[in-house]
């Protein structure tokens, strides 16, 4: 048997198969909502760009990366995340494939935005983590990875470059299994990695992935390792190892289980290169088939099924300026259940309010598009002006709130310094717009009028002067603060948490949402704080109610 596909032109969707919005019915696709985590330089963007082209989103591999350049040299205040060569933004990316419609949430790589992520991560259903071969799990890697567990979120693994010398694939293996405490189960392997990679042996499915000169992929189909026809398209010695390891690889790790996978316990990994497009199909067919469609959402007064009819969603992102001509906001909700169509009123639980959706936008590829409905699963922009906040619920009917969206303490703490005083008011304003937003935390001490700006990473700092000059008009500095640690305070005994109010003025402030914030000097001090006001709670992350 022998398959073939068109590795070098892989637009199966082409002429009969539109991705734009309307084309054909997306109420028919079933859904996957994913991100992509990796370590900086692991190859998260490569991967992302080969995912579309593969999917026939993009029609040429490069084309997410160049349009994407052509939109950061139009707006400013990208520049910074040009110059650093990080990704500040995140964006979502959707696309068709076979009858799934795949939703791709884009995270910043660099952990001084690690807050960003958290909270892409909480708007979808499974992750692909990336790994470089030669250099296996990274600390960034370990880091996003603890997070999308602590959600359980399923992670399919991609280990990326095997075209360059890397590590072996066992020891790649054994160390995601060691250090992320996981079963892994491999779907593929690499027939040599580096000058000698060959190509993949689908384990699963026993066929062999080559490429010929021109970059043409071929499936040849085998009726296992001992098939003598792997002679015949593999060298021998390549032939031979395969024959070893990939018999190895049969025996000694467990067979995949979707239970154990949707769990979180276990993770498929395929081997692959995301530059040469090879190994990529076989990893997009995996999420097909295994990662899971929506899921529950958790919320108060209970979690939302994704087959309720009502229309339900909340926001996990907002970012401004996307289009620098139209100084928008676009708030970013993952859809999580009934249908929601254009023109729908909707109802902001945090302030009780109605909003109507007269424009809500889709993400095909990079385009956006005015989408007519979008279902659970999908994540629609809601083009609006200060209205919608990061952790809002929206929903149809009903009083709900969606949980597990929470706010972190900041590492930093820093007062603002405003080079030009007649600007007070637009400071105001600009610090306000990006608190909201969560590019920075913005603490406003009750007795006195320096407002502290809180960040978990100093390139937030770059990105909020940088705006704030760029869109406000206004010049600021940043000076040491004489606080470390900011911590919000909550008590169920309210007169005990008037007291250390009142016996603390000169270091409480208001947060963005009027939640109570002691400020203090250092660590020993908060430990001081903690040990002597028992029954008041000094809360590192913050659930937005
Ligand atoms: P990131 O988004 O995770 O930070 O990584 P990105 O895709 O930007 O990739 C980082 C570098 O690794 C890039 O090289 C990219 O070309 C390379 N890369 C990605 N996938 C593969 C692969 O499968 N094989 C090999 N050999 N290299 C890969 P660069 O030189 O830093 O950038 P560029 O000039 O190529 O854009």
């Amino acid at each position: 048997m022998t398959e073939a596909f068109a590795g070098e032109s892989p637009n199966r969707a082409s002429a009969e198969t539109e991705t734009k919005a309307g084309a054909r019915s997306p109420a028919a696709l079933e859904r996957r909502t994913f991100a992509i985590i990796s370590h900086p330089d692991a190859g998260k963007t490569t991967l992302t760009e080969k995912l579309l082209f593969s999917a026939g989103a993009v029609h040429e591999a490069g084309e997410v990366r160049a349009r994407g350049d052509r939109r950061r040299a139009r707006s400013d205040w990208m520049q910074i995340e040009q110059q650093r060569g990080i990704s500040v933004t995140s964006s979502v990316m959707t696309f068709e494939r076979g009858n799934i419609l795949f939703n791709l949430l884009d995270t910043p790589g660099h952990q001084d935005f690690s807050e960003d992520t958290y909270r892409t991560l909480t708007a979808v259903d499974s992750a692909i983590m990336v790994i470089d071969a030669a250099k296996g799990i990274e600390a960034q890697t370990r880091k996003l990875f603890e997070v999308c567990r602590l959600r359980n979120i399923p992670i399919v693994t991609f280990i990326n470059k095997v075209d360059r010398e890397g590590r072996t694939p066992f020891e790649l293996l054994d160390e995601i299994a060691e250090m992320l405490q996981l079963d892994v189960s491999p779907q593929n392997w690499p027939t040599g990695m580096g000058g000698l990679f060959h190509g993949l042996y689908d384990l699963r499915r026993d066929r062999l992935l080559t490429a010929d000169g021109e970059g043409r992929f071929r499936w040849t189909g085998v009726a296992g390792l001992d098939d003598p026809k792997l002679d015949d398209l593999l060298p021998a010695d390549a032939a031979a190892s395969l024959r070893e390891d990939g018999g190895l690889a049969l025996a000694a790790y467990p067979q995949f289980d979707l239970d154990a996978f949707r769990a979180g316990d276990l993770t498929p990994v395929f081997f692959g290169s995301a530059l040469k497009l090879f190994g990529v199909d076989p990893l997009l067919d995996g999420l097909a088939e295994h990662a899971p469609p929506p899921q529950a959402q958790p919320a108060r007064p209970a979690p939302v099924e994704p087959d309720e009819a009502r229309v339900t969603g909340f926001i996990f992102k907002v970012q401004a300026n996307m289009d620098p001509n139209h100084r928008d906001r676009i708030a970013f909700m993952r859809i999580c259940s009934g249908t929601l169509k254009r023109g729908m009123k909707l109802n902001n639980s945090r302030v009780g309010k109605a909003i109507a959706i007269h424009n809500p936008i889709s993400f095909f590829a990079r385009d956006r598009e005015l989408a007519e409905a979008a279902r659970p699963g999908d994540i629609i922009g809601i083009p609006n002006h200060g209205t919608l906040r990061v952790g809002d619920t929206l929903t149809e009917k009903g009083d709900l709130a969606f949980t597990g969206l929470p706010d972190f303490a900041p590492e930093i703490l820093r007062r603002v310094r405003l080079d030009d005083p007649l600007k007070v008011k637009q400071m105001r304003r600009g610090l306000g717009d990006l608190a909201e937003e969560g590019v920075i935390r913005l603490f406003k001490p009750v007795i006195g009028s320096q407002w502290i700006v809180g960040v978990i990473g100093e390139l937030q700092l770059d990105v909020l002067a940088t705006r704030l000059e760029q869109e406000y008009g206004v010049k600021l500095g940043f000076e040491s603060s004489p606080y470390e640690v900011a911590r919000w305070v909550r008590s169920d005994d309210p007169a005990k948490l008037k007291r250390l109010v009142e016996a603390n003025r000169d270091r409480i402030a208001e947060d963005q949402d009027q939640a109570l914030v002691l400020l203090m000097r250092n660590a020993w001090e908060h430990g001081r704080f903690a040990e002597e006001w028992p029954g008041i709670t000094f809360a590192a992350v913050r659930e937005r109610l």
